[in-house]
């Protein structure tokens, strides 16, 4: 698989709503074409309705690359700075759209010369520069906020889904309200369902002084179903050495399984909990982690159920959704099951299928929540760090079978008085 059918691929399922819908009744997208079918072993070949009149695939829509020229050029440096994924069997290139191409001149549209206005101070450039092989970019010239234009949000969205965590540097004038305000452009913000926020609305503290090292992997809130699609993460403190943050593509982890290992995960559901040995999975955790812990994050205890292997709503890949927050593989023995889910997360884990951020003091990182996990890495000794997440809300995952994740306890995800909670959403995500 090249990089530019991997690129085609994920915006073909970006762009094609249809495919979610035959994603969740298993089956397939009523288009032209060798289609991926979400059901394993299943592919169909359909007849062009229209044949030969698709355009050759742009592959990769919308994002103009540092320094390039505005048009072809930077459509073709884009094909070859995609992710490494090697989409599960099935998963074809195919031409996109016409309409898509357009997106390439309506992100020309941010540019201080053009003539077309837009709501938001405009952005000189907006360029996408890959950073790691298989998930990051560095995302420039543009100032977050909650009045970017359209087109911004949407070649800011494209990158996020195709390189999986994009970051952006200088972005010190954000506040809670601006960072909130941004993150609605992107879908709406949610509470966390048991940690207070650090507003009173949905900015929540993640802060080594009150037990903010998340340095074990982890994608944030699958103890509940429809836990946050993306997380906006911005800077404040930064200590002066250590405190990175590591991200990894869930999708190239399943999609480099040998197959008979895909065969087996797609068959797997595990149980995800907020409640778990908390001393026993971090012996160094100090005396407040701790309380904080017992006290607030495990405030109510969650369990809910979800498929092993995840197909992505937007991108149609398979991703492997396991992390932290796993407690058992639904079925086997706690022996088997730590086995396996050792065996599937070393995967993840790989250091090639990593990607490493060292902060400063203004940076936001996005990360695609679905399709990612992250270690906070805890080598900053005694010095603060200090920053703020924002989520956005997710859909209750669908494994390759079409079942959705269940929530076993407790009955519903309690909410806040002034707006959602992550994982309340009962929305399916093929049904976006
Ligand atoms: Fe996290």
């Amino acid at each position: 698989m090249t990089d530019r059918t991997a690129a085609a691929n994920v915006h073909r399922h970006v762009r094609h709503g249809r495919f979610r819908a035959a994603a969740r009744r298993g089956g397939t997208e009523h288009r032209a074409g060798t289609l991926y079918d979400p059901l394993p072993g299943r592919r169909r070949r359909l007849t062009r309705r229209t044949a030969g009149a698709r355009p050759p695939a742009p592959a990769f829509p919308g994002l103009p690359v540092r320094d390039g020229p505005r048009t072809t050029t930077h459509t073709r440096a884009l094909v070859s700075s995609a992710p490494e994924a090697t989409p599960p069997a099935g998963l074809p290139a195919r031409p996109l759209p016409a309409r898509l191409s357009g997106v390439l001149s309506r992100t020309e549209t941010h540019r201080k010369d053009s003539p077309v206005s837009t709501t938001a101070p405009s952005p000189a450039t907006l360029t996408v520069t890959k950073l790691g092989g298989r998930l990051g970019a560095l995302v420039s010239g543009v100032r977050l906020g909650g009045d970017l234009a359209p087109e911004t949000v949407a070649a800011i969205r494209a990158a996020l889904l195709a390189h999986k965590v994009v970051f952006f540097r200088g972005q010190d004038h954000l506040d809670e309200d601006r960072h909130e305000a941004f993150g609605r452009l992107l879908g709406t913000p949610v509470a966390h369902p048991t940690v207070p926020s650090a507003d009173g609305r949905y900015s929540l503290p993640i802060d080594s002084d009150q037990g903010g090292r998340a340095n074990q992997w982890h994608t944030d809130v699958t103890f509940v179903p429809a836990y946050p699609a993306f997380s906006i993460l911005r800077a404040s403190v930064i200590p002066p050495y250590g405190g990175n943050t590591l991200w990894a593509n869930t999708a190239t982890a399943y999609a480099n399984l040998p197959a008979p290992l895909r065969r087996l995960a797609d068959e797997l559901r595990a149980v995800h909990s907020n409640d778990y040995d908390y001393a026993a999975l971090r012996p160094g955790a100090l005396p407040e982690q701790l309380v904080r812990y017992r006290e607030v994050f495990a405030s109510t205890k969650f369990l809910t159920e979800h498929p092993v292997v995840r197909v992505h709503p937007e991108t149609g890949e398979r991703v492997l959704l396991l992390g932290g927050f796993v407690q058992r593989i639904a079925g086997l023995t706690a022996s088997d099951s730590r086995t396996l889910v050792q065996l599937l997360q070393s995967h993840i884990e790989r250091p090639e299928n990593t990607f490493r951020w060292q902060w400063q003091v203004g940076d936001v990182a996005i990360w695609d929540n679905r399709a990612t996990q992250h270690y906070g890495v805890d080598d900053s000794d005694d010095h603060d760090r200090k920053l703020r997440r924002v989520t956005i809300d997710g859909d209750v995952p669908v494994g390759v079978d079409g079942r959705p994740s269940v929530l076993l306890a407790p009955e519903s995800v309690p909410e806040p008085s002034f707006g959602p909670a992550s994982g309340a959403s009962t929305r399916e995500a093929a049904a976006v």
